[in-house]
């Protein structure tokens, strides 16, 4: 028998093996029988090879079914002629079986272990290991193991030390909801699950580490989406003495590592966005660039205009609009749409304008006339057979609704070019946010988030004018990572919690641990993570990463194969002196 590790993989197998005698372990994937001639395809983690049993095999091979395990023993021969099949890896050649053990059988499986599966999602999850048989979702287990692999290689040459950070500790300030854990030990007491590594990383910048990466799994119970899981992998980086340029290099060069794994080359260097252009132009501060469709000023051509409704929104507020190229087209039944679109984010709908051979239309018209119109058209610089949208309110609304908007409309209009891929840093964020519903500011990041010096004497007058030295890479319009260079000094942390709002004493409950360690010497520090998971979304072409985690949870944060989260025993509970209500 071949030692288990010299064992050839299935897909591996091709024209260079025919006449070897090899030895194959894996799953049955399907059998067809032809009469005293069966094929078999044996599937293992690498792919597909085809299986001949003849002769006085084939009725063994007949025995056969999906998902049994076998072992079997043959020769590697050429396919007949015109048989290859080219799109298996190992299509030119067939492996004529000479020994066969069945290791074990296997009922029918709930859904049928292929690529163009058509069982739902939930059936999947609740089987997750059937559904990981399939190449598709195995190749992504191979991509994201590649990645880290190499990732780590990075790394290494560059320095960094990997060092892990505890998974029991308290609430990190990355403003999700935490997940907690009851001490049984010291009852009425809690850990928190790390949202993030962020104030470790940052403590052992003050033990020396200097560079510090980590493959780091964080925990955050906030609402789920389709690029967010409750828990999930961040590559996640600090390093001392160093400024924004050397963050921007080190990830730049991490990419150029790891994106040419799935063929994508990105550029050396990548253009950098500050937030306030980036919220002008595109509505978001992790814009999607491979499109046009940017946001258009109006409001200087709404003053007196004649619509009270434009005139107010001015006014008060802000008002942009998109072109979009050919839009003249669009059905008043498609133009509802886009106002049904718009409004979940808080505005009463989009004002339309459009050039047709037949002259301009809105519903303004009759306010504005022809020429008004013909004004808001020109002025937006839309050409014949073009639409212009229009969208009023506060500022926050209208980019969101634009911003929202645009990314319906590339998709609707499959604007987005194959193949195309946009890397960008976003800069230059607001240090601080203001929160309406707690009449207070947050920080946009975290609160060791440092200030850009120059903007330090606006913290007490203008603290929401105040930009941060905090910094995103997007690819493709997802926000693939986020970091920034601390704040180390004292008085400057100090200015900042007065800004937050957040007290003495709360300050010392929460983050003592940390502005005391900063008393003994802090390196000038800084970093970034990088969501791993969304980075394996986007090199497999996936809109979701739950395809690239093993075994991911569902929208509602439940585990369908394991029934995770589930109750426990009473006996549990009062170990915990817990008591459900
Ligand atoms: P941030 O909160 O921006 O920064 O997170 C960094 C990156 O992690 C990914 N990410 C997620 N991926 C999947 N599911 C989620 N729920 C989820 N939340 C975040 C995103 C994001 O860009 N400690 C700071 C980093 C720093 O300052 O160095 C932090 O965690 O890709």
């Amino acid at each position: 028998m071949t030692s288990a590790w010299m064992r050839p993989w299935c897909a591996a197998l091709g024209a260079e093996q025919i006449s070897d005698t090899v030895e194959l372990v894996g799953w049955v994937r399907r059998r067809r029988d032809l009469g005293g001639l069966v094929f078999v395809d044996l599937r293992d983690r690498s792919g597909l090879v085809q299986l001949v049993f003849e002769d006085d095999m084939a009725a063994e091979g007949e025995k056969l079914s999906g998902e049994d395990v076998i072992r079997v023993v043959g020769e590697v021969r050429a396919r007949a002629e015109g048989q290859a099949n080219t799109e298996l890896r190992s299509g030119e050649i067939e492996v004529k079986v000479i020994e066969l053990e069945l290791l074990t059988e296997s009922e029918t499986p709930p859904f049928v272990v292929e690529d163009d599966v058509n069982a739902s999602e939930e059936l999947r999850l609740k089987h997750r290991y059937l559904d990981l048989r399939r190449p598709k979702m195995m190749a992504n287990l191979v991509l994201r193991h590649r990645v880290v692999a190499d990732a780590r290689r990075y790394f290494d040459e560059m320095d960094f030390l990997e060092v892990e950070t505890p998974i029991l500790t308290r609430s990190t300030p990355e403003g999700a909801r935490d997940f907690l854990v009851p001490s049984r030990i010291h009852k009425r007491s809690f850990y928190a699950l790390p949202q993030s590594p962020q104030l470790f990383k940052q403590l052992l910048q003050v033990a020396g580490v200097g560079r510090y990466v980590q493959i780091a799994r964080c925990f955050r119970d906030e609402d789920l989406r389709a690029d967010r899981q409750p828990e999930f992998s961040q590559i996640d980086v600090e390093a001392s003495f160093i400024s924004e340029e050397d963050i921007y290099a080190l990830v730049e060069g991490l990419f150029s590592r790891i994106f040419p794994i799935v063929g994508i080359e990105p550029p050396a260097t990548y253009p950098r966005l500050a937030y306030a252009e980036a919220m002008e132009r595109f509505g978001c501060d992790r814009p999607d660039t491979r499109f046009g469709l940017e946001l258009i000023e109006i409001a200087p051509f709404c003053e007196g205009c004649g619509f009270t409704v434009l005139e107010s929104a001015a006014a008060e507020g802000r008002v942009k609009g998109i072109v979009v190229p050919g839009g003249a087209s669009l059905s008043r039944k498609q133009l509802d749409a886009l106002s049904e679109f718009v409004k979940p984010y808080g505005v009463p709908g989009v004002l339309w304008f459009k050039r047709t051979p037949d002259g301009v239309a809105s519903p303004a018209k009759k306010a504005l006339g022809e020429e008004g119109v013909e004004r808001f058209l020109a002025a937006a610089g839309a050409a014949e057979e073009d639409l212009l949208v229009v969208v009023g309110g506060r500022e926050k609304v209208v980019f969101a609704a634009l911003g929202a908007l645009r990314l319906h409309l590339a998709s609707e209009g499959r604007l987005i070019p194959e193949g195309r891929h946009d890397f960008l840093w976003v800069t230059d964020f607001p240090l601080l946010e203001w929160n309406d519903d707690e009449g207070r500011f947050f920080a946009m990041h975290h609160p060791f988030t440092s200030p850009r010096p120059e903007d330090l004497e606006l913290l007490a007058s203008d603290p929401g004018a105040v930009r941060a030295r905090a910094y995103d890479v997007i690819m493709d319009g997802v926000e693939l990572g986020g970091g920034s260079i601390r704040i180390n000094n004292p008085t400057v942390q100090r200015q900042m919690f007065t800004a937050l709002g957040i007290g003495a004493e709360e300050v010392q409950e929460r983050f003592g641990f940390l502005l005391e360690a900063f008393r003994y010497g802090v390196p000038p520090h800084g970093g970034i993570a990088l969501g791993l998971d969304r980075m394996i979304m986007l090199m497999s072409g996936r809109d979701s990463i739950r395809d690239v985690i093993a075994f991911p949870k569902t929208t509602s944060a439940s585990c369908l194969m394991t029934e995770a989260p589930s109750g426990v025993d009473e006996r549990q509970l009062e170990e915990l002196g817990l008591k459900t209500r």
